[in-house]
């Protein structure tokens, strides 16, 4: 089994937590885009998705799901999204792909969080995975020195500007012990829109793609 057949067996796996009739919250990245791709077998029996992502939005259309405006909508059942890194209180690093503060809206309006995870993903403490932070493109400098007094080396994402307008930083060399604390230490430096921990809001299942199989972790 390669990387992408795991990908798409837990996001196969899944498909098992949509309820029929709804309206789901759906991630980004490339598992939630096989997620997507077997959404799109049952999108008869659902009323439509909320997207993490403009990317996430255009892969639903073209699979014919209609799209619906979260500000619409007083909560989802479930949000289905992949993570950067995840530990086993299922606290996670998401923002690889600079969608981390409309996964983190879409993930507190939804009753049960799924994350879709090759085995790869799971760690003993966050931290590895450079911390993404979206930032007010202004606020840069300032939010760099700030990260770096926390013990982080910041980088600046070349060339990448969020479905916000803002710019990512990504922050190597930390050892999130605390992540729920960092997470709200690292949203208090003016000028972060927030930070790719969620530990606040973790994810309520997570689905592990093995070699063996699917495991289920609650
Ligand atoms: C997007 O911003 C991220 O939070 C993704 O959910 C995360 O990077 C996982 O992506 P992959 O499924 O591509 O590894």
């Amino acid at each position: 089994m390669n990387q992408d057949d795991l990908k798409r067996s837990v996001a196969n796996a899944a498909l098992a937590y949509v309820p029929e009739g709804q309206v789901i919250g759906v991630g980004t990245g490339s598992t939630a885009n096989f997620f997507i791709d077997g959404l799109a077998q049952m999108r008869d029996r659902i009323r439509g998705a909320v997207a993490s992502s403009e990317a996430s939005a255009a892969r639903l259309r073209a699979h014919g799901i209609e799209l619906f405006d979260l500000n619409d909508l007083t909560e989802l059942s479930v949000y289905v999204d992949g993570a950067d890194e995840i530990d086993n209180r299922l606290c996670m690093i998401k923002g690889g792909g600079a969608a981390l503060t409309r996964e983190k809206i879409v993930a507190a309006v939804a009753r049960q969080f799924v994350c879709i995870c090759d085995e790869s993903k799971l760690v003993k403490t966050l931290g590895k995975f450079p911390l993404p932070v979206e930032v007010i493109p202004m606020a840069t400098a300032q939010v760099t020195r700030a990260l770096t007094a926390l013990g982080g080396t910041p980088k600046l994402r070349a060339g990448v500007i969020t479905d916000n307008g803002n710019c990512i930083i990504d922050v190597a060399g930390l050892q999130i012990s605390d992540p729920e604390a960092f997470e709200a230490q690292v949203n208090s430096i003016v000028g972060v829109v927030t930070n790719g921990i969620f530990a606040q809001r973790p994810a309520d299942v997570l689905l592990l793609a093995t070699a063996q199989g699917v495991r289920t972790l609650t």
